[in-house]
């Protein structure tokens, strides 16, 4: 099983009615490839959470990276994990309004690690990263309970 988090910038396009096919698509296309995760969209921010097998996830992903609806795509983790943190969810969302306080601080603190990785990688910022996800993810783990 494997997770992937990229955080990547939505052309100012990406809303209401294209955003809402987007999504209708995209879980469709999980359910038939065995995928679940979140995704995140705040303002011209994306941050997605994919997991699945390892074949699915990347297949995925490099669709998702080509996409011109998006860019600046940054893989942030990508990793095996024992569990899936979105069983029997093939794409949840939220919209930046959706985000309590703590997870919008998060959030910020994930998009400014991000980019003094892509600067400079230190250990420390890596560390810190992990961190960061750790709390944002862990926000959402009442969805993991089916
Ligand atoms: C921000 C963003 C997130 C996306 N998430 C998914 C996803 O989770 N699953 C998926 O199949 N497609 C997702 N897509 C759509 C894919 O990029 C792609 O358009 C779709 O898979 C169809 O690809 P194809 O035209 O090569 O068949 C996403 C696109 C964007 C811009």
């Amino acid at each position: 099983m494997k997770r992937l988090i990229y955080l990547s910038r939505c052309r100012p396009t990406l809303k209401d009615e294209t955003l809402y096919d987007l999504l209708a698509q995209a879980r469709q296309s999980n359910r038939d490839n065995g995928l679940t995760g979140l995704f995140i969209h705040q303002d011209s921010l994306c941050l997605q959470v994919i997991e699945g097998e390892e074949g699915a996830v990347r297949d995925c992903f490099s669709r998702i990276r080509r996409d011109w609806r998006h860019d600046a795509c940054q893989v942030v983790f990508h990793d095996s994990v024992p569990d899936r943190l979105f069983p029997g969810w093939p794409l949840v969302y939220r919209a930046g309004r959706d985000l309590e306080r703590s997870q919008v601080r998060q959030l910020a603190d994930i998009v400014e690690c991000a980019e003094r990785l892509a600067k400079r990688p230190t250990d420390a910022d890596r560390w810190a990263m992990e961190v960061y996800l750790r709390a944002l993810l862990d926000s959402f783990s009442s969805l993991a309970v089916q």
